[in-house]
């Protein structure tokens, strides 16, 4: 992105990331659910929210889907403006864990370059890479929307998958393959991998 708002200075916060975090008794961390279009992404983060939410936690799920009714709505899905979908969500992401929320972003963010940058807006250690891998074919089967006929039917030029490529991250924190365990057994996985990182002090399910 050029920058092109001039004259605009910083202005510091006295309430810091940490007193936020101190009032809600936790950490905040972003945890990013990669993967195609089917693979699982919105109903994980959901169900991870919901699990965190009953045990105190603050959270807010940012999905793909939704930020393209308001936030994103102007874009489509070009590859540049996919990739400035990437950026928007991921600065929005930065300010949630500013506010001392757990934010789960459910995005196909199909290119690696728009992963690592998003990764890169934030200090080490406060962005989790989640990938939710499944088979194409299953996605496919799976359908939730529709979406898969009507790019096979060439009714959706740029579907990821189909007609736009998706690049498999290289190191993601965690690998949910959504098509061999069930929804219970992925969360379980999402929330050792915070208890392990220190998010949340133990799992109570
Ligand atoms: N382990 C799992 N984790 C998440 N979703 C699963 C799992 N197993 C099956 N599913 C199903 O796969 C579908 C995924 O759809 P969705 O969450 O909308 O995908 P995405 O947000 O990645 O496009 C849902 O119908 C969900 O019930
Ligand atoms: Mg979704």
């Amino acid at each position: 992105m050029t920058k092109k708002s001039t004259n605009t200075l910083w202005h510091h916060a006295t309430i810091t990331r940490a007193d936020r975090e101190a009032l809600h008794k936790h950490k905040s961390v972003i945890i990013w659910f990669t993967g195609l279009s089917g693979s699982g992404k919105s109903t994980l983060a959901h169900a991870v929210e919901e699990y965190l939410h009953k045990v105190g936690i603050s959270t807010i799920v940012l999905d793909g889907d939704n930020v393209r009714h308001g936030l994103c709505g102007d874009l489509d899905f070009s590859d540049s403006d996919r990739i400035e979908n990437i950026r928007r969500v991921s600065e929005l992401a930065k300010l949630m864990i500013e506010a001392g929320v757990i934010t789960l972003a459910a995005f196909i963010s199909p290119f690696k370059a728009d992963r690592d940058d998003a990764r890169k807006r934030v200090p080490h250690g406060d962005f989790l890479e989640i990938y939710c891998q499944c088979p194409i074919e299953t996605c496919e089967q799976r359908d939730v929307k529709g979406l898969y006929k009507k790019a096979r039917a060439g009714k959706i030029p740029f579907f990821t998958g189909i007609g736009s490529p998706y690049e498999t991250p290289g190191m993601p924190e965690l690998v949910v393959n959504t098509h061999e365990l069930t929804l219970e057994e992925s969360v379980k996985k999402v929330l050792n991998l915070l208890m392990q990182r220190g998010v949340i002090k133990d799992i109570v399910c």
